[in-house]
This record gives C-alpha cells, structure tokens and sequence, in this order.
C-alpha cells in the first residue's frame, strides 16, 4: 500500500508497467497487486483530468438532497475530459452535507448553484 499511494502521488496514477513492476519489487504477482489498485478508489489506472468533484453519496448526505446535487453536477459536467464527477461515502462532513471535494478542497451544503459558482472559472 505505502507504494502504490507513493506512485500515486508522484503521477497521479498507477500505470500497468507500474503495477507489473510493483509486482516484481516485492515478489507478488500482478493480478495480486492489480487486486489491490482495482479495489481502492483512491488508485486510478489513468491519468487524472485537470479537475476532479468528489460528492458524497452516503446515507446523511443523502438524506439532504446529496443525490439530486450528483445527478446534476453530472449533467452539468457530461461531456467534459478536463473535469471527473466521482462518488465518495462519507468525507467526515455529515452535518454540513451535502459535502464534497472540489479539487481536494472539502465543501459543505454544496447544491447545483454552488458547485458552479465555485468552479466557474475552471473552463
Ligand atoms: S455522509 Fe456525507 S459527509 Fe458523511
């Protein structure tokens, strides 16, 4: 684990020569440490896109509105490469919810407007 997180903060991502490499460093095989990559979601196998909204989808976040807020920071977002719309379970930010990262920068009582106030100037 120390490094695959290594790897993804020196690039970014886990490449498949990375994967096979890790493998061969520490004696694994490659379908063991692909296991591990394919599991966390913290570990991409691509490159990340400029800009990245993480929503929490868990059950407090939900319980105010936390999915209509993803499905339209989907629509609102669809099409773009240079920004990922992605799901996380809990930030820790239960009371101020719906929460989410936007560019690692955590956010509270996040809805459609707000999102795009905060990442007007990201085009
Ligand atoms: S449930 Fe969303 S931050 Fe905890």
């Amino acid at each position: 684990m120390p490094v695959l997180r290594d790897l993804m903060e020196e690039f970014g991502h886990i490449s498949r020569d990375d994967v096979a490499t890790v493998a061969d460093v520490l004696n694994l095989s490659v379908a063991e440490v692909h296991g591990v990559v394919s599991f966390y979601h913290d570990f991409r196998t691509t490159p990340p896109p400029a800009h990245t909204i993480a929503l929490c989808r868990a059950e407090a976040c939900q319980s105010v509105g936390g999915e209509q807020v993803f499905a339209e920071t989907v629509a609102a977002h669809e099409g773009r490469d240079d920004v990922e719309v992605r799901e996380v379970f809990c930030l820790g930010n239960c009371a101020l919810g719906p929460s989410g990262m936007l560019d690692g920068r955590l956010h509270g009582r996040l809805d459609a407007d707000r999102i795009a106030a905060l990442t007007g100037d990201w085009r």
